[in-house]
């Protein structure tokens, strides 16, 4: 079973729903560590209450990959194959990167490459464009831009504000991330140059979240 680990700075409302996914037997994998850098995360809360190992490392003041050195160690010990980064807000050293190749993820609030960076939703907004929505990409040196896993659309209304489209964002990452980790899980899938090309049968189990 593939061990997740998990990093986040906030809400944690990502990491829940994967967690929700894993416990009804939707999402093959398991939770093995929670890490956050902040250690009034509510997401850390949450993964106590639930029963899941966590670590704080906290990383102000500290150098990124002094940092980050100390997150693999956790990682490490905690075993784990996969990192998932669930609002995760620093960016990660490439020294970081080059210890989990191609088996890092992150889920950003646009449809990228448009929107990258922080406010992600306001951004769209502002913009005026009328389609935006989320996406999972594995990730590499640059700021939410490695290969794209799997992106959702979502419409923007006339009566949005940032926080209904966030809300509406929300819901489909909610979807997209547990797809995102069942795809990368079950491996059936190449990269080539940017893309990742899907085999048949994955492309009919992402339907089940
Ligand atoms: C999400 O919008 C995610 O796309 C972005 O940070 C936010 C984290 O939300 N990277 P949560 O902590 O998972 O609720």
């Amino acid at each position: 079973m593939t061990r997740l680990g998990v990093i986040l700075s906030g809400r944690g409302s990502n990491f829940l729903a994967i967690a929700d996914n894993i416990a009804s037997g939707k999402l093959k994998a398991e939770i093995a560590i929670v890490i956050s850098n902040c250690g009034d995360a509510p997401g850390v809360a949450t993964a106590k209450l639930r029963g899941f190992k966590t670590a704080v490392l906290p990383s102000k003041g500290r150098k990124r990959e002094e940092h980050d050195r100390a997150m693999l160690a956790a990682l490490r010990e905690a075993d784990v194959d996969l990192v998932i980064l669930a609002g995760y807000m620093r960016l990660l050293s490439p020294w970081f990167i080059q210890q989990f190749p191609g088996k890092i993820l992150n889920i950003h609030p646009s449809l990228l490459p448009a929107f990258p960076g922080l406010e992600a939703q306001k951004q769209a907004l502002e913009y005026g464009v009328q389609v935006t929505g989320c996406t999972v990409h594995i990730v590499d040196e640059h700021l939410d831009h490695g290969p794209i896993l799997l992106q959702k659309a979502v419409p923007v209304l006339p009566t949005d504000d940032e926080h209904t489209l966030a809300d509406r964002i929300l819901a489909q990452e909610h979807r997209a991330y547990s797809e995102a980790i069942a795809l990368v899980t079950e491996g059936n899938y190449r990269i080539v140059g940017r893309r990742v090309l899907l085999d048949q049968g994955n492309a009919q189990e992402k339907s089940s979240f």
